[in-house]
């Protein structure tokens, strides 16, 4: 039966390899090596282990798809780990990677050996000092003990870019380049791929590969024992925003939002809630949907990666809604005009909604780039804008309405939701404090331009 010890998050942070083998940790890798490629597959299957970086994909099904693809297509198969964390309102994986970086490591190493992979990367940003020293003395630790695929793992540190995280963006990185996503995915065309040689790549979550250790531990059945029959197992949450407990809570998917968000994290009198930035918005009416895959897309929410970012009610909508599209527009990388141009334009019409400027047709105008954002896209970034917009204004369409007819000015005071740090002991969340200033070219101003530009407008007022 599982308990609190079965966690995939540790009650004390596990600092040396010695203290993961006395918790029984180097299990999962022994008995994977002790089955074949397809039974460990077989057991990740059973398990019903879904990808944890935000489309709850079926692990074992992409491992098979890409094995498929390198028998019948060739080339070399190889392993990507995304620690890049780049989601507004997740902190998940750092923490994972702080507190237990060796459970994540054993799972790519029991991945090398279900794959047949020559090689894992494990892409995370240079800016993640902290968990990056872990990893790197963790992995220092594995390679020196000898575990299986250990010295066949690299860790590739990479830009302070949203779409680094995504996953063909990540392949880009790893050969040296900037993290412009492309046509084919992974599975089909992966990490230095040609047309004669596709080399197919297996990209998972750090929450992810950590799972998959616990499983080849104490098998399917066990893992089963958490969750619902269609997203078993318990899943790592992050709850920032208006609350007073924000942090990092494992819990058992199939758990009501409203018990995560107001029973552990606090959170009275909610306004609206964003997992991340490519889902729909969750209201009041939502915050009784199970935690887990399917109910909240059902719910016509969606979980992403776990990361929930609350506003409350004494929040202007404008402000939340302009601060999350502002985001978008920044990091979209403007290989696809709609994207680009439409993530601009929202995130401008709605800076100057902000600055009372503006009128009842910017909301349409907003309504209708929303509907056309994601024409011809390359990545899921403009689903995410589309998805941001729809939902919230439709709504908030009298609060919006209301607002830009009375040239209201908003206080505009809301932090782009980036972790930087999460104090839990004081529940205080550190932001990304610069981002204001970071620019659709990727470039940081040395003073923020819309500030000046809205000054300017105020004072011909
Ligand atoms: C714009 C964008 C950013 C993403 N950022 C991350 C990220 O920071 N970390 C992550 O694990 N997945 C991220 N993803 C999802 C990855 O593309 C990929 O689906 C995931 O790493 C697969 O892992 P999983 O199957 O274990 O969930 C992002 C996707 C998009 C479209
Ligand atoms: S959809 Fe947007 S973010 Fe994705 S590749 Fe195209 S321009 Fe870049």
């Amino acid at each position: 039966m599982r308990d609190d010890t079965d966690r995939l998050l540790p009650a004390t942070p596990v600092t040396s390899l010695e203290q993961h083998l006395e918790a029984g940790g180097g299990t999962g890798l022994e008995r994977a090596r002790s089955l074949t490629p397809d039974e460990v597959t077989a057991e990740v299957d059973a398990a019903g282990l879904r990808g944890r970086g935000g489309a709850g994909f079926p692990t074992a099904t992409k491992w098979r798809g890409v094995r498929e693809t390198a028998e019948h297509a060739g080339g070399r198969l190889s392993i990507v780990a995304n620690a890049a964390e780049g989601e507004p309102g997740t902190y998940k994986d750092r923490t994972l990677i702080e507190q237990q970086p060796y459970a994540f490591l054993e799972g790519i190493c029991i991945a090398l050996h279900a794959s047949g992979a020559d090689a894992a990367h494990i892409g995370i940003k240079a800016s993640f000092t902290r968990p990056l020293e872990r990893l790197q003395h963790a992995l220092d630790e594995i390679v020196a003990a000898g575990w299986f695929g250990a010295d066949r793992i690299a860790i590739v540190p990479g830009p302070d870019l949203y779409l680094f995280g995504e996953e063909t963006g990540m392949l880009e990185v790893i050969e040296g380049k900037l993290p412009m996503p492309r046509l084919v995915r992974p599975f089909e065309a992966g990490l230095n791929a040609t047309t004669a040689t596709p080399n197919p790549t297996i990209v998972n979550n750090v929450e992810t590969f950590s799972h998959v250790a616990r499983i080849l531990a104490n098998g399917a059945d066990w893992f089963r024992e958490a969750g619902t029959e269609a997203s078993p197992g318990t899943m790592v949450f992050t709850v920032v925003g208006d609350v007073p407990n924000p942090g990092v809570y494992e819990l058992a998917l199939g758990t009501p939002l409203r018990v995560l968000l107001e029973d552990i994290a606090g959170a009275t009198d909610i306004k609206a809630v964003y997992s991340g930035v490519s889902n729909a918005v969750i209201l009041e009416e939502h915050l009784d949907t199970p935690l887990c895959f399917d109910a909240m897309s059902d719910a016509g929410v969606g979980m992403g990666s776990g990361g929930f970012i609350v506003y409350n009610r004494d929040r202007s909508i404008l402000d939340v809604l302009s601060v999350l599209v502002n985001f978008l527009s920044v990091e979209s990388c403007g290989q696809c005009n709609a994207c680009k141009l439409g993530n601009g334009a929202m995130a401008e019409t709605l800076a100057n909604l902000q600055a009372g400027l503006g009128s009842r047709t910017d909301l349409e105008s907003l309504l209708r780039r929303a509907a056309t954002v994601t024409d011809q896209n390359r990545c899921y970034l403009p689903v995410g804008s589309q998805l941001l917009v729809g939902s919230t204004v439709a709504a908030f369409e009298d609060e919006l309405i209301e607002t830009v007819e009375a040239g209201t000015r908003t206080p505009a005071d809301l932090p782009t939701p980036l972790i930087v740090d999460i104090d839990e002991d004081e529940g205080i969340v550190h932001y990304h404090d610069r981002y204001h200033l970071r620019q659709v070219d990727w470039s940081y101003a040395d003073e923020d331009p819309t500030a000046e530009r809205l000054e300017a407008i105020r004072r011909t007022d």
